[in-house]
């Protein structure tokens, strides 16, 4: 592999007061050009992994261990003057709810004229370039977008502008928040396409994050499945979908829907739910779900090791007789 483009080394993210560990250890590195997926239920730490990418964590919380090594720089422990010309710039993200990034009160095509500026100062063809960037995500009526508010447009639209404007800049990464489960079926498969497309075009690196493993099948090169703060496992799109090793990424695959399904009904979802990160101490977290646990899942922390398909965080892989 050539040399990652950015390097996430046991980033390990808890609570400022009481010092609860939310995102444990994690560390992955993504390629340049590469597509990597984010997956996991709810509250498994997925928005505070990527928020650390960005310097962008929510009061209350701190990285409180790693390293996050971009363009020589480590970005837990750069200055925020480095960290706000990387934003929008070299990193860029886009969310589930396009208000996140969008200002209610102004007309959109000031908002990205402003994004440009913040960078590069007066730039004679901003108007221009921002008029091409929302033709390139499909905005019907560029012109007419320049001069609308926020709430002139639907959440489909919405979405393109915020795409729009993560893209303005050219990042090399782009990191996605399940900028689609807002959306309805048709409008979701919209935007999916208009990022992969822009992706390739541009030779971008991902990083999509999602709790629906479906989303990620067609979109990315290599999955990161985490649970509870940790990761446990991670592969190439095909291994993680045709030979998964971690008992839960196993479950997460038997409870989509299957294509012949016509009605697209989930079938198994896992029962139970996932511990809070900080009580799960040393043992598996995943130990108290799982079919296959045993003493030493319960008392022993399993870490990530290779196997002949991915590397999985588990005393008791699929591929192995049990
Ligand atoms: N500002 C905060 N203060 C305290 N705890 C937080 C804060 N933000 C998130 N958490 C906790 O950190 C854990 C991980 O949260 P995170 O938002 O990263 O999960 P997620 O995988 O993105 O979940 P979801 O799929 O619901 O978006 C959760 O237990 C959450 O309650
Ligand atoms: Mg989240």
């Amino acid at each position: 592999m050539s040399s990652p483009l950015i390097k996430v080394s046991n980033l390990t993210v808890s609570t400022s007061d009481d010092n609860r560990t939310l995102v444990n250890s994690v560390s992955f590195e993504i390629a340049p050009g590469e597509a990597v997926g984010v997956v996991g239920e709810s509250g498994s730490g997925k928005t505070l992994t990527a928020l650390s990418l960005l310097g962008l964590l929510p009061r209350g919380v701190q990285a409180t261990a790693g390293s996050i090594s971009y363009d020589g720089k480590d970005l837990l422990h750069t200055d925020s003057e480095t960290l706000r010309s990387i934003r929008g710039n070299k990193i860029a993200m886009i969310y589930q709810d396009p208000m996140t990034a969008l200002n209610p009160v102004m007309r959109l095509g000031a908002q990205l004229i402003e994004v440009i500026e913040s960078h590069e100062g007066q730039s004679g063809d901003a108007t221009e370039r921002v008029l091409t960037a929302f033709s390139d995500v499909g905005i019907p009526d560029p012109k007419r977008a320049y001069e609308s508010y926020p709430h002139e447009f639907s959440g489909g639209m919405r979405q393109r502008v915020m795409i729009a404007m993560a893209l303005l800049l050219s990042p090399e990464l782009l990191i996605a928040d399940e900028p689609t489960t807002a959306l309805d079926v048709t409008i979701q498969q919209q935007i999916l396409a208009l990022v992969m497309h822009e992706r390739r075009k541009r030779n971008m690196s991902m990083l999509w994050i999602t709790h629906d493993l479906g989303v990620v099948a067609n979109l990315v090169d290599r999955v990161i499945v985490m649970y509870a703060g940790r990761i446990v496992e991670v592969g190439s799109v095909k291994d993680v979908f045709t030979n998964p090793q971690h008992p839960y990424t196993a479950g997460l695959l038997a409870s989509l829907p299957k294509a012949s399904d016509k009605n697209r009904t989930r079938l198994v979802s896992i029962p139970g739910i996932p511990p809070k990160p900080w009580t799960v101490g040393e043992s598996c977290a995943f130990s108290a779900r799982c079919t296959r646990a045993d003493d030493q899942c319960r008392t022993t922390l399993p870490l990530l090791r290779e196997n002949s398909s991915t590397q999985a965080a588990c005393f008791h892989l699929m591929g192995e007789k049990r």
